[in-house]
């Protein structure tokens, strides 16, 4: 299954939380480094002190330096110690040089100071001798890392909220931009543009999102296709009542010169069936369009069907010959007898109608493997092969002028083409032009497949 957006928002949002954690760590690591040395104002001024006892010392004025380091110990608010350092190994053990030399009693005034500490470390100064030392525990204000706190604050949690607001922003524009097109495009297209598409403006990504735009305007195609196709039945059954209209108008106009009833009524009589069969054919095909159902649900045998329809077309049209060709029975079992029945009943009376009447009419019932196809051959003279489609066309008639097609709306195959899918099967015409030996076949042949369990 594709997942496209919820990978590439993962890995989005997977790379961005890495490199903010990333870019935190830097900047908390590198902001704490820099604010863990003493400034160094104070370092000079922390040298100063122990220059100032250094000479004190040195001079030996010790009351003046003891007192100067009370001082000293009031103002900074710490303590101060000048203290020897000698270590001397008892149990005769020993100690490395190298050990010496880095013995410290504080930490130098350079150095960097944990910020985390509760107490303020001791810093320490030695003197020339190396052996007395300065020592001062670093005053309060000397501290360094004073606003660490709040830097730690704003590195922790107001950092990242601008990084993820955008992050955020970018993900919302990623979603939200095909949506509020294919927003734009429907209330546009509930406004009446139906030709508006989504598509085309979402450039070249392809994800979940492009597949839901593809399913608008495949939607928005139907509907359209739809309702041209609504928009043209209607034009063309306006245009074909026109007819029977005119003529209701001349019987009503020769009924006002005072024709008698007896010879009246029958043309109205007429011309009302006409115009009831026009509307009714036209509103079946308009529902069939619109709503393409699937009929089911019944099961019949289809030769005692066929049959019963070539006796009624027997007694219509009581000089046709049919030739037929059918198993002994063949029990269709999810289908719907009306929908078969009308368009048999329209496929016949057309084979009828087009084709001399002392020409025979072939009915075949073959069975194949998944399907049934029932075939309707006459010896007419077919249709142009150009318009073998254009036949199934609602109001389609090859000639156009009523005197030669009288009885017909060009109503009959668009509709049987519908119930044939209605019952998922398919109807399809051929032009017949088939020479033997002695003979060349002609005609319209027309072959309904159906499903067959
Ligand atoms: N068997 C056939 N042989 C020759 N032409 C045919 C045949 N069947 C249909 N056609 C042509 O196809 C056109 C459309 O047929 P269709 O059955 O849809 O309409 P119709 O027969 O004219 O009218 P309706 O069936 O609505 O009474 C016909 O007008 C005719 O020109
Ligand atoms: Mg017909």
């Amino acid at each position: 299954m594709k997942n496209t957006l919820f990978w590439r928002l993962s890995a989005s949002i997977t790379i961005a939380t890495i490199t903010l954690f990333s870019l935190i760590n830097y900047l908390t690591d590198e902001t704490e480094w820099h604010m863990s040395f003493i400034k160094i104002e104070h370092q000079q001024q922390l040298n100063e002190y122990a220059k100032h006892a250094e000479q004190l010392y040195l001079q030996g004025q010790h009351e003046q330096l003891s007192d100067w380091l009370g001082t000293l110990q009031k103002n900074e608010n710490t303590w101060v110690a000048i203290v020897k350092s000698s270590l001397t190994p008892t149990l005769g053990t020993y100690m490395q040089q190298e050990y010496l030399d880095r013995f410290v009693l504080g930490r130098g005034i350079d150095w960097k100071v944990h910020l985390y500490f509760n107490q303020n470390p001791v810093m320490e100064v030695p003197f020339v001798d190396k052996n007395t030392h300065f020592l001062i525990q670093l005053p309060e204000r000397m501290r360094p890392g004073a606003y660490w706190q709040h830097m730690d604050l704003l590195l922790q949690v107001i950092l990242p909220l601008l990084p993820l607001l955008l992050l955020t922003w970018l993900i919302y524009q990623y979603v939200m931009s095909p949506l509020q097109r294919l927003g734009a495009a429907t209330r546009k297209f509930s406004e009446g543009d139906h030709l508006v598409r989504v598509r085309p403006s979402l450039g070249s990504r392809n994800d979940e999102l492009t597949d839901l735009a593809d399913a608008f305007d495949q939607m928005a195609e139907n509907t359209n296709d739809l309702i041209i196709k609504q928009r043209q039945l209607i034009a063309d059954l306006s245009h074909e009542l026109r007819t029977p209209i005119t003529r209701m108008e001349m019987a009503i106009g020769s009924a006002k010169q005072g024709i008698s009833e007896t010879e009246l009524l029958p043309r109205l009589e007429k011309e009302t069936a006409e115009i009831r069969m026009l509307i009714e054919d036209t509103l079946t095909l308009a529902w069939l369009e619109n709503e393409k159902p699937i009929l089911t649900g019944e099961a019949f045998d289809l030769i005692e069907l066929i049959d019963i329809i070539l006796e009624d077309a027997q007694y219509e049209f009581p000089h046709a010959q049919f030739i037929t060709s059918f198993p002994p029975q063949l029990a269709l079992v999810d289908c719907s007898q009306r929908a078969l029945v009308q368009a048999l009943e329209n496929l016949i009376r057309n084979a009828l109608k087009y084709s001399p009447i002392n020409k025979a009419i072939t009915i075949t019932v073959d069975r194949r493997d998944k399907s049934v196809l029932i075939i309707i051959s006459d010896q007419g003279n077919g249709v142009p092969d150009e318009y073998l489609e254009s036949i199934f066309q609602p109001f389609f008639r090859v000639d156009k002028s009523r005197d030669k097609s009288p009885d017909g709306f060009g109503l009959g195959l668009a509709l049987a083409r519908r119930q044939i899918e209605a019952i998922s099967g398919s109807l399809s015409a051929r032009n017949l032009n088939e020479t033997s030996l002695h003979t060349k076949a002609t005609g319209l042949q027309m072959t309904i497949t159906l499903p067959y369990p």
